[in-house]
């Protein structure tokens, strides 16, 4: 699977997921990219271009066919992202969730100038380590019901929700955060068992309707360079706790920003 160096933080990354990890997620198709298809959507991304190929327009047609065959299994959508993370740097990005329908959006989302495909790709480049574009069944995630956790030494140090910003007020409720608990500690004793790696930062969705259960969303480095949200690497504060962000603590105005009304 590799040819030379195994890139940093490789064995987080979706295609090196033993299978027992795979189907505590969702289902998915994984597309590893040809070189020539690497300097495709590396140079049409735009960031840092010059050190690819020019984009042929062949290779970016041969790909967006294979990505049309991957996302006809998937009618509702599906999520697009690299093996090691998603385009969710760009207006696109952020306007679409990631979410493409064919293989035109699937291409346009992994090259409206994502600073992480960049990074991602050239590292992968440096390594000589072919990535993976996967299209992901898309799922209706509450945001509310997104959490991290942060699991060392197979243990769970601490949780926290996973838009920290943002407080919810359903996540007051006591019997909720009770269910959230319970769902976690579950699907917990399950994870740890299987995680490739004894220090991991995990993402997990709840979806706690008709039959409750939770989904992996993805593994990321047990590393600060990961998003420690209500956590701090720095304090290093992990103290086996559930966080949930202060209903007192108001959200930005950010309308403030713009008073378009004035
Ligand atoms: N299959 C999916 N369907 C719908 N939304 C999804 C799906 N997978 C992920 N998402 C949403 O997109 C976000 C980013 O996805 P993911 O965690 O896979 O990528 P990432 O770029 O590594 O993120 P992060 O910066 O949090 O590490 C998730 O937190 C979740 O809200
Ligand atoms: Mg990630």
């Amino acid at each position: 699977m590799l040819n030379k160096a195994w890139p940093q933080f490789a064995e987080t990354w979706i295609e090196n997921w033993p299978d027992e990890l795979l189907s505590l997620s969702f289902p998915h198709i994984g597309i590893r990219l040809e070189e020539r298809e690497v300097h495709a959507l590396a140079a049409l991304n735009g960031i840092g271009c010059h050190r690819f190929d020019r984009c042929r327009e062949e290779d970016l047609c041969a790909l967006e066919a294979k990505f049309d065959g991957a996302i006809r299994r998937f009618p509702q959508g599906a999520f697009i992202r690299l093996g090691s993370r998603s385009p969710k740097d760009t207006v696109h990005g952020v306007i679409t969730r990631c979410k493409a329908f064919d293989g035109r959006q699937t291409i346009r989302l992994l090259t409206s100038g994502s600073e992480r495909v960049a990074y991602d790709l050239r590292a992968a480049r440096k390594a000589n380590y072919p990535p993976w574009v996967f299209v992901r069944q898309w799922a209706d995630i509450s945001p509310e019901m997104e959490f991290r956790c942060f699991m060392k030494n197979r243990r769970l140090i601490g949780v926290s929700q996973y838009f920290y910003q943002t407080s919810f007020p359903v996540l007051d409720s006591p019997e909720i955060r009770n269910t959230i608990k319970t769902v976690l500690a579950e699907f917990f004793a399950v994870f740890s068992k299987l995680s490739p790696l004894d220090n991991v930062v995990f993402d997990v969705a709840l979806f706690l309707d008709k039959a409750p259960h939770v989904k992996l969303v993805e593994i990321n480095p047990f590393h600060p360079l990961t998003q420690a949200c209500l956590f701090s690497w720095h304090a290093s504060d992990f103290d086996g706790g559930f966080r949930f962000a202060q209903s007192e603590s108001k959200p930005e105005p950010f309308m403030d920003f713009f008073p378009l009304c004035e």
